[in-house]
């Protein structure tokens, strides 16, 4: 296994690339409304990239092996899809949760960040603890970035905090090395035991996305070959960044005007 290391070259264009990422969430933010379909704000989004920000939309297209080509520009999961929802004509309705999902292509280099968003004024107390806890996993995954640790560190530090709060965490899907292509080694899982797996490597860049479910980590893949739901149709929440080891630490690449501060204090102490 390989693990890239970024130049300095590479680091300053995938700092543009994933800014550039983070304002698609940002400019899409004021449109996610009850009544809204998941189709129009992959439009809203298409347009953006390509004509605004003169960026390509990564996953149009995307084929990694065994899957059809992804045929939408961002993905777009409602409630108990998990990841890779499909764009569609489905409004969205007051309560609903949703995660959408942006990777930006600039000058060859991908941008990937996701968010939730809670839909109207009239969401569920445990979905929006979901969707709190899912915010503060990634970011304490992202703590665990240290010159000394390894990726290991990452999944144990999500695991241990999903847990405690009753959760479960998703284990077919994981975070990745990323640059000149969209998934890259290694791959950056959210459970597991602190310690293990490769070292940290000033230079690399990869995501954290912990996929948290309410209820059991099962995973059922729908017929369209794409979209992820929980087994038990329980709500599941999503949150990504994409980050530099540095010599002392870490940087978050995925950042924006409009970007999340990290919490100051977490929902369980
Ligand atoms: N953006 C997703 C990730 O975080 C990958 C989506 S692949 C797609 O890795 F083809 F569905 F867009
Ligand atoms: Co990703
Ligand atoms: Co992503």
């Amino acid at each position: 296994m390989t693990i890239s290391i970024k130049t300095a070259q590479d680091i300053e264009k995938m700092r543009i690339a994933c800014r550039l990422g983070a304002e698609v969430l940002d400019y899409v933010t004021p449109y996610v409304q009850p009544g809204v379909t998941t189709e129009e704000l992959d439009r809203l989004c298409h347009n953006y990239m390509v004509n605004e920000q003169g960026c390509i939309p990564a996953p149009l297209n995307y084929a990694p092996p065994g899957y059809i080509p992804y045929p939408k520009s961002i993905c777009t999961s409602v409630n108990q899809v998990i990841c890779h929802g499909l764009p569609n004509d489905k409004p969205l309705k007051n309560g609903d949760i949703v995660n959408l999902d942006i990777t930006v292509i600039k000058d060859g280099y991908h941008g990937d960040t996701s968010r939730m968003f809670l839909v109207g004024d009239n969401v569920a107390n445990h979905a929006k603890r979901l969707c709190q806890v899912t915010f503060e996993c990634m970011w304490i995954g992202i703590d665990a970035v240290k010159p000394g640790g390894h990726f290991g560190d990452i999944g144990a530090a999500i695991q241990k905090y999903a847990e405690k709060a009753g959760y479960s965490v998703v284990r077919e899907f994981c975070g990745h090395g990323i640059g000149l292509r969209f998934h890259e080694e290694p791959q950056v899982l959210h459970y597991g035991k602190a310690g293990t797996g490769p070292a940290f490597v000033p230079g690399m860049i990869f995501t954290i996305e912990p996929m948290i479910n309410a209820g059991k980590r099962d995973i059922k893949s729908l017929s369209d070959g794409w979209t992820i739901v929980t087994k038990d149709r329980s709500l599941s929440a999503q949150w990504e960044h994409t980050v530099l080891v540095t010599e002392t630490g870490v940087e978050v690449l995925t950042v924006s005007a409009g970007s999340p501060e990290r919490p100051e204090t977490l929902l369980l102490g």
